[in-house]
C-alpha cells in the first residue's frame, strides 16, 4: 500500500525553514516562516500568557474530555475578540480547533458539506496553504485579482470586478488583516464596497483573521470582518491564537459561523461539533485556556495588551526604518510601499533570481515571491538587507 504513495509537493515555508537552518553562515538573516522575533531574535512567552500558565497549573485537578467544540468560555472570549459588539452572541456557532489551519481546514470542509460544487474565490497571491488545502479536499480555488505590483498596493477595481462576477453557492476568502503574503490590507471604504458587492451578489464570505493586533491595532484590524459579518447574512471566519498570543505550538484556533437567521445557529454549531470529531475529536485545550484566562482577566488583559502593542509598533518601526533605508540607497520611492504596508509581511516585488543572489549572495532568506518576514528584521539588519536588495535590484 505505502509504495502507491506519491512524493507529495514541499511546502515552501517549511522547506525554506529547513534550508535556513542548515545554513552554516552566522551572518544569515531568516526572513521565512511568520513567527515575531524581538530584537535579540528570540519569540518569547508573552508575560501574561506565562502568568496564566503559572495559575492554570496550580488550578488544573483533571485533564479529562470536554466538550467537542471545546471550552465554552474559549469561544466566548474569542468571539468577542474578534466581533465585538457587530453581532450578537446567539448569531455566533463557534468550535475550537488546532490553530488558525485547523480552523481554515474546518471551514472549507463545511463549506464542502454545504454544497459539493462551492469553488472558493481566493485573492491572489494568497497563503500558499490556502491552495494546498482547497486541492487536498478537491474544491477548485479560483483567483480574484488583489494586489497591483506597480505601487505594491489593493488593486481595488480589479478585486471588485472580480468579485462581482462570484455566483450566490460560492464562497470569497478574505484576510481580514495583514494580508499574507503581500501586506496590503482593504481600506474601510474598500472593505465597505465589497460588503456591498457581496450582498449583491449573494456569494458567501469567509475570513481568515491570523494576526489580530498585528496591523493597526486590536479594533482596526477586526474592523472589515465585523462589518462583513455584521451585513452580510452569513460569514465564515477561521481565526488564530498563535501569533497575537505567541502560542504557535500550542496550536489555538477557532471557527466561527455566524448566521444574521440566528435559527441557523443550532444547524451550523451541530455541523462543527460533527466536523470536530471526524477530524481529531477534541481540539487542543491548553492553549484555548491560556487565553481565556488572559482575555478575562483584566490585569493579564491589560498586561497582553500592551505587549501585543509593544510587538506592533517595533514591527512598523522597522517598516519604517527600512522603507527610508531604501530609499536613501536606491534613491527612490519604489519600496514606499513597505511602510505603508502592515502586519507581519511585505511582498518586496523581487524576481526568483534576485530573491536566489540574496540566498546565495548575502545569506538573506525571503520566499521565493520575495515574502518577508519584517518581524525576522532587527535595527541592526534592516540596513544589510536594504544594501542588498538595492545590489540585486539595481
Ligand atoms: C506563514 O505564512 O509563514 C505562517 O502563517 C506560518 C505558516 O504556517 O505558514
Amino acid at each position: 500500500m505505502l509504495g502507491a504513495l506519491r512524493d507529495q509537493p514541499a511546502d515552501k515555508i517549511l522547506t525554506l525553514m529547513q534550508t535556513f537552518a542548515q545554513d552554516p553562515r552566522a551572518d544569515k538573516i531568516d526572513l521565512g516562516v511568520g513567527v515575531y522575533r524581538d530584537a535579540a531574535g528570540a519569540t518569547p512567552i508573552m508575560r501574561a500568557v506565562k502568568e496564566a500558565e503559572r495559575q492554570w497549573w496550580e488550578e488544573e485537578t483533571t485533564k479529562s474530555y470536554l466538550g467537542l467544540v471545546g471550552d465554552p468560555g474559549f469561544a466566548d472570549a474569542m468571539t468577542e475578540l474578534v466581533l465585538g459588539d457587530a453581532v450578537g452572541r446567539e448569531q455566533v456557532a463557534a468550535a475550537g480547533t488546532p490553530g488558525g489551519t485547523g480552523a481554515v481546514r474546518q471551514a472549507f470542509e463545511l463549506i464542502r458539506m454545504a454544497n459539493p460544487r462551492a469553488r472558493v474565490h481566493v485573492p491572489d497571491p494568497t497563503w500558499p496553504n490556502h491552495l494546498s488545502i482547497l486541492a487536498h479536499l478537491g474544491i477548485e480555488a479560483v483567483p480574484y485579482r488583489y494586489f497591483y505590483d506597480a505601487t505594491g498596493g489593493v488593486d481595488a477595481d480589479g478585486m471588485l470586478t472580480d468579485l462581482a462576477c462570484v455566483p450566490r453557492g460560492d464562497v470569497v476568502l478574505l484576510h481580514g488583516c495583514c494580508h499574507n503574503p503581500t501586506g496590503a490590507d482593504l481600506n474601510p471604504a474598500e472593505w465597505r464596497a465589497v460588503v456591498d458587492t457581496l450582498n449583491r451578489t449573494g456569494a458567501t464570505p469567509m475570513i481568515d483573521i491570523a494576526y489580530q493586533g498585528f496591523g493597526d491595532g486590536l479594533d482596526a484590524d477586526a474592523a472589515g470582518a465585523r462589518m462583513i459579518a455584521g451585513r452580510c447574512a452569513e460569514t465564515l471566519i477561521a481565526a488564530s491564537c498563535s501569533k497575537n498570543f505567541g502560542i504557535y505550538r500550542e496550536r489555538t484556533g477557532i471557527l466561527l459561523a455566524v448566521a444574521q437567521e440566528s435559527r441557523l445557529r443550532a444547524v451550523a454549531q451541530d455541523n462543527l461539533a460533527h466536523l470536530n470529531r471526524q477530524n481529531y475529536s477534541f481540539p487542543p485545550d491548553h492553549g484555548a485556556r491560556l487565553v481565556t484566562k488572559v482575555l478575562g482577566d483584566a490585569m493579564l488583559r491589560a498586561e497582553w495588551q500592551a505587549e501585543l502593542e509593544r510587538m506592533r509598533r517595533s514591527m512598523l518601526g522597522l517598516r519604517a526604518q527600512l522603507a527610508e533605508e531604501l530609499r536613501r540607497l536606491s534613491g527612490s520611492d519604489r519600496f514606499g510601499f513597505v511602510a505603508q504596508h502592515r502586519g507581519m509581511f511585505t511582498l518586496l516585488g523581487l524576481s526568483p533570481a534576485q530573491v536566489a543572489r540574496l540566498r546565495e549572495e548575502h545569506g538573506v532568506y525571503m520566499l521565493g515571491d520575495s515574502r518577508i518576514n519584517v518581524a525576522g528584521l532587527s535595527e541592526r539588519t534592516v540596513p544589510v538587507l536594504a544594501r542588498a536588495v538595492v545590489e540585486v535590484s539595481g
